[in-house]
Formats: C-alpha cells, sequence, structure tokens
C-alpha cells in the first residue's frame, strides 16, 4: 500500500533500506532510491515499467557532494554554482561508485541538486544519492503534485513525501560541456541565455532522438487524449464536429464552453503557464474529450520547454 504524508524519518528509514520514496523538487516529483545499490535502482525501473536503457538521474545535496560521484571541471563547477540547488543537471564523466545500471552502461552520469526545503533535507541526511527520474508510468506526463504520484505508481511506492505543488512544473534544463562548448540535451528553466550569461560560453542545441536520451524521444510526457500543436482557432474549425479541449497561454477563445478551455495563466505569466501544464493535461484527461488543442508558448525562456514538451504529447498520435 502507498502512503502519503510529510514524514522524513519515515522516508530516511525506507531510502536506507533500500526501498522507494517518491520525493518532491521544485520541478516535477521524483521516484527515489539508493543510487549506490543495483537492487534499489532495479526497483525504480520496474516500479515504472522503464526501460533499463533509459539512465536516472543522481539528487545529491551540494556541489562539493557530486565530486564524490563524478568529475567536476571547471566549466561544469562554474555553472552547478550559479544553477544548484536549481532546476539543473549536468552530465558528468561517472567515478566507478556509481553503478553501471544507474547510467545505463553510459560512462556519463547526470547530476541534479533540487531545490526542494523537505528534499534537501532528506540528502543532507543520506550518506548516500538518490537515483529519481520522475515518478510517473513511463512515458506519460509528469507528476506535479502527491496526487498525481498516487494516481500513477498506487503500490508501486511505499511512501510519497508531500512537499506540496512543483514550483517550476517542467523537469531540469540537462546540460554537458564537451570541449569548451555547452550542449543543452534537455530545455527547461534554466535557459541557454543564462548558461552563456554566467560563462561566456556557446550552448548548442543537442537535437536528437538518441536512445541515450529518452526524455529527448518524441512520443514522451504524452496524453491518453490526442493532442494537437497550433493555431486554436483553426484548429477549432478542422475539428468542429468533436469533443475538443483546449490549452491556450493566457486567452480565451470564441466559440467554446468555457469549462473546455484550460488557460494555463489568465495573467500571461509564463512561470505561472509552465506550473500549471502537466496537471492540466492529467485532468483533461480524465474526461472524455475526443482531443486536445494546445497553443504554441512564447518562444523564450520557460515558454520554450513548455513547446518542447507539448511537442513531444502529439507526437505520439501521428
Ligand atoms: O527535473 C528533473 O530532472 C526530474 C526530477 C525528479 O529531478 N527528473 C527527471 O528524470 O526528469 P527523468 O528520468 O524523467 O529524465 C531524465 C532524463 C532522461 O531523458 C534521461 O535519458 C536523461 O535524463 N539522462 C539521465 N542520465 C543520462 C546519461 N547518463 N546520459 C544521457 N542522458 C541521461
Ligand atoms: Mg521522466
Amino acid at each position: 500500500m502507498t502512503t502519503i504524508g510529510k514524514n522524513l524519518d519515515f522516508a530516511l528509514a525506507l531510502l536506507t533500506e533500500n526501498e522507494l520514496v517518491a520525493i518532491p523538487t521544485e520541478t516535477v516529483y521524483g521516484l527515489a532510491g539508493n543510487a549506490l545499490n543495483e537492487a534499489a535502482v532495479v526497483k525504480i525501473y520496474s516500479a515504472k515499467d522503464r526501460p533499463s536503457f533509459n539512465p536516472l538521474i543522481i539528487h545529491v545535496p551540494t556541489v562539493e557532494a557530486i565530486k564524490q560521484y563524478a568529475e567536476l571541471d571547471s566549466i561544469s563547477q562554474q555553472l552547478a554554482e550559479a544553477f544548484m540547488p536549481g532546476p539543473f543537471t549536468l552530465l558528468l564523466p561517472k567515478k566507478d561508485i556509481i553503478p553501471d545500471l544507474v547510467t545505463a552502461g553510459s560512462d556519463k552520469v547526470a547530476v541534479r541538486i533540487p531545490k526542494h526545503p523537505l528534499t534537501l533535507r532528506l540528502l543532507h541526511q543520506l550518506n548516500f544519492p538518490l537515483a529519481a527520474p520522475s515518478a510517473n508510468p513511463f512515458g506519460y506526463v509528469s507528476p506535479t503534485n502527491a496526487r498525481h504520484v498516487l494516481d500513477g505508481l498506487n503500490n508501486r511506492v511505499d511512501y510519497i513525501l508531500d512537499g506540496g505543488p512543483c514550483e517550476v512544473g517542467v523537469e531540469s534544463t540537462i546540460a554537458e560541456v564537451i570541449n569548451g562548448q555547452i550542449i543543452l540535451h534537455r530545455l527547461g528553466a534554466v535557459t541557454a541565455e543564462e548558461m552563456e550569461t554566467v560563462t561566456g560560453l556557446k550552448v548548442i542545441p543537442k537535437i536528437s532522438e538518441q536512445v541515450d536520451a529518452p526524455g529527448q524521444l518524441k512520443s514522451h510526457y504524452a496524453t491518453k487524449t490526442p493532442l494537437y500543436l497550433g493555431d486554436i482557432p483553426t484548429l477549432l474549425k478542422q475539428y468542429a464536429h468533436k469533443h475538443v479541449a483546449t490549452i491556450s497561454f493566457c486567452k480565451s477563445y470564441e466559440g467554446l464552453v468555457s469549462g473546455h478551455q484550460y488557460i494555463l495563466s489568465p495573467k500571461c505569466d509564463i512561470n505561472e503557464a509552465a506550473q500549471h501544464l502537466f496537471s492540466v493535461m492529467r485532468s483533461i484527461d480524465e474526461f472524455s474529450f475526443d482531443l486536445i488543442i494546445a497553443e504554441r508558448f512564447p518562444d523564450r525562456g520557460l515558454g520554450r520547454a513548455i513547446n518542447d514538451r507539448l511537442e513531444r504529447a502529439q507526437a505520439i498520435h501521428k
């Protein structure tokens, strides 16, 4: 049975016994286990039905702690000091102490310091890092509150540490420093521009569908209801005979019942829109809409990360 609560000692005890606990972070909830224990890591893959070629991010309490598990070059260190704790993950050469199972055989490990008071306290009290993918069944939308985790993983995780709704709402930015360049593997709240400002280096987007970065695979983060991305009035005309829900930034559109329009931020705040994105996608899935029509968000900051997630959500239906 899965229980939900705020009992840090209970979470600590379970994790120390190599059991799983869902943890709150500022991005999305993670499904955490002892990253140094293969049995715990196996439980993570199986609870999520996640293919074992899809590597996991490890979570640590401080920049100093990163060095126990990975090689931290000076540029990566600069990035870590600027953006951690925060919605930011670095890919680094791994040390032997990290099991190959965590990195799916890669010699790189993804490391992050989440900025959530409960989870930071937990990490400070543990003497091992936590491997934690997003706490959703593989391929579905990431959870941004404790209830979402329960909906997807009931009986597959012992305890959900409830830290309230996630502040950022989309998964962390993933970056890697190679030969004096920064490769951007996943879009998130920390932007390419911010990384360029801090380091003075160029950031290069990595557009790929390699199996080593399935967060970058198309048909990820998908709703069960088919989702189309584009101009809402045009698509509404095209699908006039269908039972449609829309996802928009701050405008409402004519010709639709208000309860079928999901406006992510009536005050046009992109951060608020990102906070609400996944929970709105999940709510729509609870009704019997034929399809979701979503508009493109402003192509800057978190708007880019939102567009990226919407594009991946629609690809599966093509
Ligand atoms: O915000 C986040 O990063 C959340 C919270 C829970 O920390 N975690 C998260 O984990 O989004 P997950 O497993 O859903 O996504 C991690 C992404 C995947 O696309 C994975 O392929 C990539 O990171 N990744 C992890 N380790 C990697 C590695 N060694 N090489 C390449 N990609 C890696
Ligand atoms: Mg995920």
